[in-house]
């Protein structure tokens, strides 16, 4: 008999794709990688390293929400967004995976679900499995740009359904919450008691304007345990900082309890570091330099790929309004790994849908961080795999 839990026996054979990915990064043959989604290294401007040394980065305050001059500035950052929140309703974690962790910990019995999108970004699974919790799938049907669709989230919970995850906007998809499509979800979440995640870490990358599209669901009334996560590894392109936020909303007894119950949560863990937290105004008030360089990167490269597009090609660049990545749709024929390990032939790396669960059709992801000459660097090759063949 193992020793060990079932929950952390996950597979660890590598797939042939991040096998050949790896080879080809070894090799030092030239790679030009559209799967970098590091913020750290791609030259984009970082804030000044200075601010972590604060004289008092060594004290300890042992404050489970975290320190209110840090979950102040978080309240301020959302300010500067048109959103109102009160610092007594944040609370400070390690990461948005470490929230998700506790929100399982405050939401689930073991053996319970939570609703996931599909296509979306691979993390769920772990993060809930870890915690002794279920998955359950919706789909986001792409006939609506990969947007909510409520019929698929009821068709998808069962009697051990504890709450409902969205990604806002989407990775990689980049479709924001709409108006209706929120409301529609708080509807379904009061009448069969789910509360609702909101995984806003993207959520200040959008590209573009739209009306009836929801930024965040922190500060609304909302009839459900609401809570929406961030932190700095999206907002600020600092994922090696390690901290993250939790904005706790929805009925008043309702979200004093879950403030409550996560206080005592975090008590146990303390994990957040002290200079983090110190520097957190500094790094926020920072944020908006790094986030402008980034949305003016993105949207270069995205314009460089629509252009490398002919009209006869037999891929598109799949619409969206926020976000780091670009999805393509390719030919069905020879499918996304085959194209996937042309590409890296050539010296291209890209991601298959299937890494993210996409269905319905074959496509490919490309990170739009990299610098606009690497990036351009890529797309002959790619306009080239992807043209018809004969
Ligand atoms: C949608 C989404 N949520 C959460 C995370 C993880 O964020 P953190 O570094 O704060 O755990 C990522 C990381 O890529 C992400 O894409």
């Amino acid at each position: 008999m193992s020793p060990f839990s079932a929950r952390t026996d996950f597979p660890r054979t590598w797939n042939p794709l991040a096998r050949a990915l790896a080879e080809r990064r070894a090799s030092g043959r030239p790679l030009v990688d559209l799967t970098e989604t590091n913020p750290t290294r791609v030259g984009l401007p970082a804030p000044e390293p200075a601010l972590l040394a604060t004289p008092r980065a060594l004290g300890y305050t042992p404050e489970p929400q975290g320190l209110l001059s840090a979950r102040e500035a978080v309240a301020a950052h959302l300010a500067s967004r048109g959103v109102r929140v009160s610092p007594e309703h944040l609370l400070l974690s390690a990461s948005t995976s470490e929230s998700y962790g506790w929100l399982f910990k405050l939401l689930c019995e073991p053996g319970d679900n939570v609703l996931v999108p599909a296509p979306s970004y691979p993390l769920f699974e772990y993060l809930t499995r870890l915690e002794g919790v279920e998955t359950r799938t919706y789909r986001l049907p792409r006939a609506h740009g990969f947007g909510l669709d409520v019929d698929e989230v009821a068709a998808a919970r069962d009697a051990r359904t504890r709450a409902v995850l969205v990604v806002n906007p989407g990775n990689p998809t980049g479709h924001y919450l709409q108006e209706g499509e929120l409301e529609a979800l708080g509807a379904l979440c009061a009448q069969t008691g789910m509360a609702l995640l909101s995984d806003e870490v993207f959520s200040d990358f959008a590209w573009d304007e739209e009306p009836g599209r929801v930024a965040t669901v922190a500060g609304r009334a909302l009839p459900m345990p609401t809570f929406s996560l961030s932190g700095l590894s999206k907002v600020a392109g600092l994922p090696g900082l390690k901290l993250g936020w939790l904005h706790v909303g929805g009925p008043e007894a309702a979200r004093d309890e879950a403030l409550a119950r996560l206080e005592l949560v975090a008590d146990t863990y303390l994990s957040v570091n002290t200079p983090v937290q110190l520097a957190l105004p500094g790094l926020l008030a920072q944020a908006p330099r790094f986030q402008a360089a980034l949305l003016a990167r993105v949207g270069e490269n995205r314009r460089r790929l629509l252009q490398a597009r002919s009209r006869e090609a037999r891929w598109d660049v799949v619409p969206a309004h926020g976000g780091w990545s670009s999805v393509l749709r390719i030919p069905l024929a020879p499918g996304e790994e085959a194209t996937c390990l042309a590409l890296l032939d050539e010296g291209v790396g890209v991601q298959p849908g299937y890494f993210y669960d996409f269905t319905g059709g074959a496509f490919l992801v490309l990170s739009l961080l990299p610098p606009p000459d690497v990036f351009a660097a890529a797309l002959e090759p790619l306009a080239r795999v992807l043209a018809p063949s004969g």
